[in-house]
């Protein structure tokens, strides 16, 4: 078995002494259930780990994770995390957070086939088509693609308003807010795009459900 492998159970046996060692009855607690505030839709990128870079712990943050962190109305996988999330957890807030420098948003910039994935990257090209005229006028090619990276977010923060789920739960006087985020991942640091959302009179009229 090589060395690789085998490192990330010594690894893990190492984690679980260190937090022993800081509160014996660490593990103890969380497997009394969980009540995390916050969920966070990332990247499935390797260099954006949800709980590392907001300092959160386990238990702390419900975490759905796909390429480009994507809302997309007929995942039933991303709506069943959401409905979970905000019907059972009662999460207080949503963050979409996407990063600079994505290779998602990167391909949906560009014409070449990539393979399977260019049928889950085309719901990242119509973000492009909605706000072409923006785009299109960047002539720096990095600064479109970090506009892109942002608008991409700002959509997914809306689309996320736009689910039953979220509407039904404001309808009913629930506490819950939808922000946008962007991660760099060559800085470390989180850019807060300031879209936060927390009812629906921000969505167009043909998206606002009555029930
Ligand atoms: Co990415």
């Amino acid at each position: 078995m090589n060395d690789l492998y085998k490192n990330l159970i010594d690894n893990n046996k190492k984690w679980v002494e260190s937090k022993l060692k800081l509160d014996p009855e660490f593990f103890n607690k969380l497997a009394q259930g969980q009540s995390p505030p916050i969920l966070w839709i990332g990247c499935a990128d390797s260099r954006v780990p949800a709980n590392e870079i907001i300092g959160a712990e386990p238990g702390e943050v419900f975490v759905h994770r796909n390429i480009a962190n994507m809302v997309v109305h007929t995942d039933m996988n991303m709506l069943s995390v959401l409905d979970y999330a905000v019907n059972v957890l009662k999460v207080k807030h949503v963050i979409v957070c996407g990063h600079y420098g994505c290779g998602g948003v990167k391909a949906a910039m560009g014409q070449q086939s990539v393979g399977l994935i260019d049928n889950w990257i085309r719901h990242i090209k119509d973000v492009y088509r909605l706000h072409k005229k923006e785009l299109d006028s960047i002539s720096n090619e990095k600064q479109r693609f970090d506009t892109f990276v942002e608008l991409n977010v700002k959509e997914q923060v809306f689309d996320l308003a736009k689910t039953s789920i979220i509407q039904n739960a404001w309808k009913n006087n629930q506490e819950l807010q939808v922000h946008g985020w962007v991660y760099g991942v060559g800085s470390g640091i989180i850019k807060d795009l300031g879209v936060n959302v927390g009812n629906d009179s921000q969505l167009d009229d043909v998206y606002q459900l009555n029930f």
